[in-house]
């Protein structure tokens, strides 16, 4: 029989509306208060543009552990402005396609590249990786932080049918350590949009489920709970400029979701993992 507890850490529905009305409407002050703060969070060098919660470092260590060549056709699902497509397709000679449903986010993404002058080696789609027809099987597919938003078992088995057969799935998410109450547990689901943080248990069985075996996971909770109070300091200290580029409403509420998430880090219930897992 399902605790009152176990019953609220259930999947809910996905909902893409939604997320792209958190990504496009709901968080316009994100991306410079993004770009003010996690240079002090993740250190020099480390902040690349990325909205996941993870250093650059982490995120080469991820697609590293993917094992594919230079050449490799890789989709970046959630692929938000592209920091990291950009930043693999350099760094490992990968093509990247990246895919989001955030018009706001691909705008900045699409400068981005152009910058880079990166046009060939990382084409952008907007659209929903459900809906989104391939003409190509992919080597790799990565996601960070953009899984959240997913039902795994939908989106692994979604991912696999664009596998190759021996291509990898990686991803960085969110996972649940513990049980985390109902109130809490809203505000890590429903609030952003996602339909379950999902235990490392659970990954890993419906990743099998779906036709895959992991060949690598990595539990970055230690980091993730050192990046989380960070952010916390951070935004305590950088408060007046925070206030000036957005509002003290703002400060208020982004100060809030940083201090409950590192509050359920710390007290051991929301960790974080790295996973990569071979398409049979
Ligand atoms: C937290 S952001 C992460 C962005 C990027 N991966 C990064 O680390 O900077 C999650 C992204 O996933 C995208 N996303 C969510 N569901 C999607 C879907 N079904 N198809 C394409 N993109 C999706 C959102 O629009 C959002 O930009």
């Amino acid at each position: 029989m399902t605790t009152p507890t176990e019953r609220t850490q259930q999947a809910r529905q996905e909902d893409f509306e939604r997320v792209q009305q958190l990504y496009d409407v709901d968080m316009p002050g994100n991306n410079v208060v993004h770009d003010l703060i996690y240079p002090h969070v993740y250190g020099e060098g480390e902040y690349i543009g990325q909205f996941s919660d993870n250093s650059a470092s982490e995120i080469i260590a991820m697609a590293e552990a993917m094992k594919l060549g230079q050449g490799a056709e890789v989709l970046d699902v959630g692929c938000g402005t592209a920091p990291i497509a950009s930043l693999l397709a350099r760094r490992l000679g990968w093509r990247v396609t990246g895919i989001d449903l955030s018009r706001a986010s691909l705008r900045k993404a699409r400068l981005r590249i152009q910058a880079a002058r990166q046009e060939q080696q990382v084409p952008l789609i907007e659209g929903n990786i459900y809906e989104q027809s391939f003409d190509q099987r992919f080597d790799g597919i990565y996601g960070t932080g953009s899984f959240c938003h997913f039902e795994a078992g939908r989106l692994f088995r979604r991912c696999h049918q664009l596998l190759r057969p021996g291509g990898r799935l990686a991803f960085m998410e969110r996972v649940r350590l513990g049980p985390i109450g109902a109130e809490n547990w809203k505000k890590v689901t429903e609030d952003w949009a996602c339909p379950s943080v999902y235990s490392l248990d659970e990954y890993e069985s419906i990743l099998c489920d779906a036709g895959f075996r992991v060949v690598h996971l990595r539990n970055q909770t230690e980091t993730f709970c050192h990046w989380q109070s960070r952010s916390v300091e951070v935004r305590r200290r950088l408060r007046e400029e925070i206030i000036g580029l957005t509002s003290a409403d703002y400060y208020e509420t982004s100060l809030r979701l940083a201090s409950y998430e590192n509050e359920l880090t710390s007290t051991g219930l929301l960790g974080y993992a790295q996973f990569v897992a071979e398409a049979a």
